[in-house]
């Protein structure tokens, strides 16, 4: 395996409008091996976007150092974007063209053929369901058409590194599965490196290699999902729902043999951390019946991607 992207120290900063400095993103480093799927994960706001603007070059960095196949992005632009495809997060269609046009210039400036463009962007607006628009102009497309077509277009010239900017954003779920099934496919047939960030923590549940979560410009963790798991206290979770939770509650059951720890997930539940999760649900059961608590609801559930992801993008971080 060999690393396909390296960012080094990698530093964005902002100059707001009220003339402050943001620091959007605040010397990161990590890598890819060729041929993973790479989630990149963190909270609205984070910096997930003006990483992956600057990576593919659309966005200049401030410090830090952009290797991609070894080689840096300042001294080559051209020969690293030769090497992306990008869906990104905003439409960056050409709106005065029509959806064959966007493809099949996009296919030309990187080195496909006239007749390879057009017959891979026949193929690929007959896959995400544009076959019957392909002469419209992109100005007249849905958000989802246009999203499909951003799809379509970043996908023409078979990349080796594909960055997806929360390309399931807008997409209906029969969309979403034909956009995995391209990805998959790419990533297997032609060892397609894919940088992913969005929201629907199903997606990299089910399809990465390895996960960041990324957070306030710094990575929190990164690693396999059995590698961030161990980062969550323990591998099940135990919510507590009441009408209102009383003063003090989380520190009373948290003194319980069987829990580990518990901290407020919001007003009304509480989210405990077990040692023994079956002997901590009846205690926890018994104590709120002998407490004469009203209990609206609790669930017992292996950690999923989304508890990982709130424990360590939020403040209140438990044990
Ligand atoms: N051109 C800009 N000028 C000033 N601030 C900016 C600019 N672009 C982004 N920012 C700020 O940088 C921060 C990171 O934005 P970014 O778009 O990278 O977040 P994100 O993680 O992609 O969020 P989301 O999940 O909402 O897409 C935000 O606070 C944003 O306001
Ligand atoms: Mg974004």
């Amino acid at each position: 395996m060999s690393k396909i992207l390296e960012v080094k120290n990698l530093v964005k900063k902002f100059v707001k409008a009220n003339g402050d400095i943001h620091t959007a993103v605040n010397d990161i480093s990590f890598y890819l091996e060729e041929g993973e799927i790479f989630s990149f994960l963190g909270p609205n706001g984070a910096g997930k976007s003006t990483t992956i603007n600057m990576i593919t070059t659309q966005l200049s960095i401030t410090s830090g150092e952009i290797l991609i196949d070894g080689e840096s992005i300042v001294n080559n632009p051209i020969a690293a974007r030769q090497k992306i495809g990008v869906v990104a997060q905003h439409n960056n269609l050409d709106r005065g063209l029509s959806a064959f046009e966007n493809l099949v210039y996009h296919g030309k400036y990187f080195g496909m053929t006239q007749s390879a463009a057009e017959s891979k962007a026949h193929e690929l607006l007959r896959d995400f369901g544009l076959a019957d628009w392909k002469d419209d102009y992109v100005k007249s497309f849905s958000g989802g058409m246009a999203q499909r077509l951003k799809i379509a277009r970043a996908i023409m010239h078979e990349p080796k590194l594909l960055f997806l900017d929360e390309p399931t954003t807008g997409l209906d779920p029969a969309y979403r599965k034909i956009l995995w099934q391209h990805v998959l496919r790419l990533n297997k047939e032609n060892n397609t490196t894919v940088f992913l960030t969005t929201h629907y923590m199903e997606e990299p549940e089910r399809f990465s290699d390895r996960i960041a979560v990324y957070n306030t410009g710094e990575i929190k963790a990164i690693g396999t999902l059995a590698e961030l798991r161990k980062l969550v206290p323990s591998e099940s979770i135990i919510y507590v729902t009441l009408d209102k939770i009383p003063l003090g509650l989380e520190f009373r059951l948290s003194k319980f043999q069987t829990i580990k720890n518990v901290v407020k997930k919001d007003e009304k539940t509480l989210t405990v951390y077990p040692h023994d999760s079956k002997k901590a649900l009846n205690e926890i059961l018994s104590y709120l019946d002998d407490s004469q608590l009203k209990l609206e609801n609790i669930q017992l559930s292996h950690t999923t991607l989304d508890d990982i992801f709130i424990h360590l993008t939020t403040e209140n971080k438990g044990a």
